[in-house]
């Protein structure tokens, strides 16, 4: 059998973690025939509850599951780790201004990315889900300095299943039929979800719906607004749709997209359409042999620029905040 992957999970003892790591754990990230370490990081008042969740991952006698390792201290937590899901973080509380959660989070992220840079493996690969997502994982990369910046990914995955989602109830049709749907920006409400790309099998979705009332009004407002509907639904936010997205995208990156499609992930640009180099954005990405890549060369018509480009400003006033603010070092 193969060598156990150290997975390590922040805010593990939250709504999400909760979900996750009983996924991660019955083999759904790296499949039936890889072991996996979950090393666990929470605040201290989470540990105990922690430990609670512990009890019940044993309880599950995953076959695959070889050890947990629990702890708040990232640089103990992170040590040797090949992937780190970068969950936990600072929820935006009652009169907290964007800035001042820029600030807590900036202190989380640097934190825990200087960790990173000491003591994680070689081939470390790290999603954050936890919001700001994508500017998280800017403050977390500009911490490690030893590691590939290409290596901090942040988490645009949930919306493009979101959009996918929304494609099948339009088209009745089944999820698996569609492809090429793609998130480009900011995990926010500026995201822009691109459907003119995608295809229903070979068909563009674009000629099938040609409706474009449809897709600014109906549309990309109900994905980019659908985790405050479920939040209005449920009582507490969306929780195993993320830890499902964390997991589709970690193991996509790892073991590839299909062929003849591809997946949203906020990655660091590299300066591809007109994004700002450096900046962590969402793009349409393929990945082959654990590596992935932004698709190159799609025709964006200026509708699709200018929802990009409101998307991109918003993650450059962020860049520049949490700058000011000292954390991108
Ligand atoms: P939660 O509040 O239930 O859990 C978060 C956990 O993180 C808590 O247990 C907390 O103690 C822990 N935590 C806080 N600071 C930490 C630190 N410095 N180190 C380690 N752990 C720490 O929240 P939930 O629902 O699990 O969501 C987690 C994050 O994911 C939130 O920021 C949420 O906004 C974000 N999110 C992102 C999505 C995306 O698509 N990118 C979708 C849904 C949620």
């Amino acid at each position: 059998s193969s060598t156990p992957i150290k997975v390590a999970v922040t805010g593990a003892a939250g709504q999400i973690g909760y979900s996750l790591l009983f996924r991660i754990a019955s083999g759904d990230l790296f499949g039936p025939h890889t072991p996996v370490e979950l090393r666990l990081l929470e605040i201290a008042p989470a540990l105990p509850a922690l430990e609670g969740v512990v009890m019940e991952l044993l309880d599950g006698a995953f076959p695959l599951l070889d050890s947990v390792q629990i702890g708040d201290n990232p640089e103990k937590v992170f040590d040797g780790v090949n992937a780190a899901l970068l969950v936990g973080a600072r929820p935006r509380g009652p009169g907290m201004e964007r800035r001042d959660l820029l600030e807590a989070n900036g202190a989380i992220f640097s934190a825990q990315g200087k960790a990173l840079n000491n003591g994680a493996a070689e081939d470390l690969r790290v999603v954050v889900t936890g919001n700001p997502a994508n500017t998280n994982a800017l403050i977390a990369l500009s911490n490690a300095p030893d590691i590939p910046a290409s290596r901090f990914t942040a988490l645009t995955r949930l919306d493009h299943n979101r959009a996918l989602a929304q494609l099948a109830a339009k088209l009745h049709c089944p999820v698996r039929e569609l492809n090429r749907m793609t998130i480009w920006g900011n995990h926010s409400a500026s995201q822009y979800p691109d459907i003119f790309s995608a295809r229903r099998g070979e068909q563009s979705i674009s000629d099938l719906i040609d409706d474009q009332h449809w897709l600014e009004q109906e549309f990309i407002p109900t994905v980019a607004n659908r985790g405050a509907a479920i939040i209005a639904a449920r009582g507490s936010s969306s929780a195993a749709s993320a830890a499902s997205a964390t997991i589709d995208h970690l193991r996509d990156w790892v073991l590839g997209t299909p062929n003849q499609d591809w997946v949203s992930m906020a990655v660091p640009s590299d300066g591809s359409y007109g994004v700002a180099e450096g900046i962590v954005s969402s793009f349409p990405c393929t990945a082959q042999d654990g590596e992935y890549r932004i698709v190159p060369d799609l025709e964006l018509n200026d509708f699709s620029r200018a929802r990009i480009d409101a998307s991109v400003s918003e993650l450059l006033e962020e860049r520049e905040a949490v700058t000011q603010l000292g954390f991108l070092g």
